[in-house]
């Protein structure tokens, strides 16, 4: 199954392989497009997987998590953005871009020193700040970066959109009731928790139209006390169906729930799959297609996720740091990657580039 084609939304998918977004550190200084990232994109679809999700790329200023991460915030980035999708498409691939507001993660040493924006001064003890609640206006200002960014992605090339709407960032933090505590349109019960997400696709749509793909990477669960469960997000993933969103990419946990996103150490094929049940219930109470991320590593595991009916489409990130040709590999008869998930690859301030540091070891 893992080598079948699949289609929706008008994406023609050679197989059901995903690069999961995964933030390189491979931008300028500026969040330019630079060579070292065209010639990686190069590799990754040589490597024969079906979907390219872009590492997380910024679409305002002051949601900046991380140095070096690509920035669509302004048309000046479209030109090197369009080149990255050129190279993708010469070669046959199909990208996605991943657009993002890191909010209460971004940090201040990357904002000039401001505190960064976030629904509520909820503590961040894993950053060690407090970020900044946003008023009415910045909150509107974030909605239209969002749009503007995504109609940036469509002019640039990108064959979809995808929302990080995962992970304890800007947007995952309005949807989580640990993070979000106001009292006002935007948050106090569920149905207003949602109101940032819903004007957030109301203004991507009105710029890329209702036909172009529009994804969401989402967590089933924060992975903490008093955030989202799975029964909340298949809720709020029910309301972004009947919008018409076109797949959901399912995650889990936020820099504070610790190492849940990213486990460390998936050795044997139990330890897999980690956010498999959360797909399979997705995927029963969903009619859209949906994307599993998280621990993957053998091909018979990914064969039986496909079989049980637990997700769609596979989604790769560490397995593809280490192999970019990890498809191709698995055609010709690899049954498990190499990556041991030592998360060395996360310690990117150590890093030049995001990479395997265990390579050759
Ligand atoms: C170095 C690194 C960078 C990442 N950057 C992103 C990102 O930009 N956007 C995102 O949604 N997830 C990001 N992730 C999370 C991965 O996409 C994925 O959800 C997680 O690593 C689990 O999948 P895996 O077991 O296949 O690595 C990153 C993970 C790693 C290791």
């Amino acid at each position: 199954m893992l080598f079948d084609p699949f289609s929706f939304s008008g994406l023609d998918l050679k197989n059901r392989f995903v690069r999961s977004a995964t933030y390189e550190k491979r931008a300028d200084e500026d969040g330019f497009v630079t060579e070292s990232l065209i010639e990686f994109y190069r590799d990754l679809t040589r490597g024969g997987v079906g979907l390219i999700i872009t590492g997380n790329v910024l679409v305002h200023p002051s949601g900046r998590s991380a140095p070096q991460m690509l920035c669509i915030h302004s048309n000046i980035y479209i030109r090197g953005l369009k080149n990255l999708t050129d190279a993708v498409h010469e070669l046959g691939g199909v990208i996605a871009i991943q657009l993002v507001h890191g909010g209460r993660q971004s940090l201040p040493i990357l904002l000039g020193g401001n505190p960064p924006l976030a629904p509520s001064a909820v503590y961040d003890p894993s950053t060690g700040v407090t970020p900044k609640p946003m008023t009415d206006e910045e909150v509107w200002q974030i909605i239209e970066a969002f749009g503007s960014a995504a109609g940036r992605a469509r002019i640039a090339g990108f064959d979809a959109v995808q929302i990080h709407g995962a992970h304890g960032y800007l947007v995952s933090e309005f949807l989580s009731p640990h993070t979000n505590r106001r009292h006002d349109y935007w948050g106090g019960d569920e149905e207003r928790r949602f109101h940032f997400l819903e004007e957030i696709y109301f203004a991507i749509r009105k710029e890329v139209g209702e036909d172009y793909p529009l994804l969401i990477k989402m967590n089933a669960d924060d992975m903490i006390e008093g955030g989202l469960n799975v029964v909340d997000s298949v809720g709020i993933a029910k309301r972004l169906e009947e919008l018409g969103i076109d797949a959901f990419e399912v995650t889990g946990g936020m820099y504070e729930s610790g190492q849940k996103t990213a486990q460390p150490d998936i050795l044997t094929e139990d330890r897999e799959a980690y956010f498999r049940d959360a797909g399979r219930l997705f995927k029963e109470r969903l009619n859209t297609p949906i994307i599993l991320v998280g621990g993957m590593r053998s091909l018979s595991v990914m064969e039986d996720v496909l079989r049980k009916g637990e997700a769609h489409l596979i989604s790769l990130s560490r397995p593809l740091i280490r192999e970019p040709n990890l498809p191709n590999r698995f055609k010709e008869g690899k049954e498990k990657a190499d990556c041991i998930s030592c998360n060395g690859c996360m310690e990117f301030q150590k890093l030049d580039v995001v990479k395997c540091v265990c390579l050759g070891s």
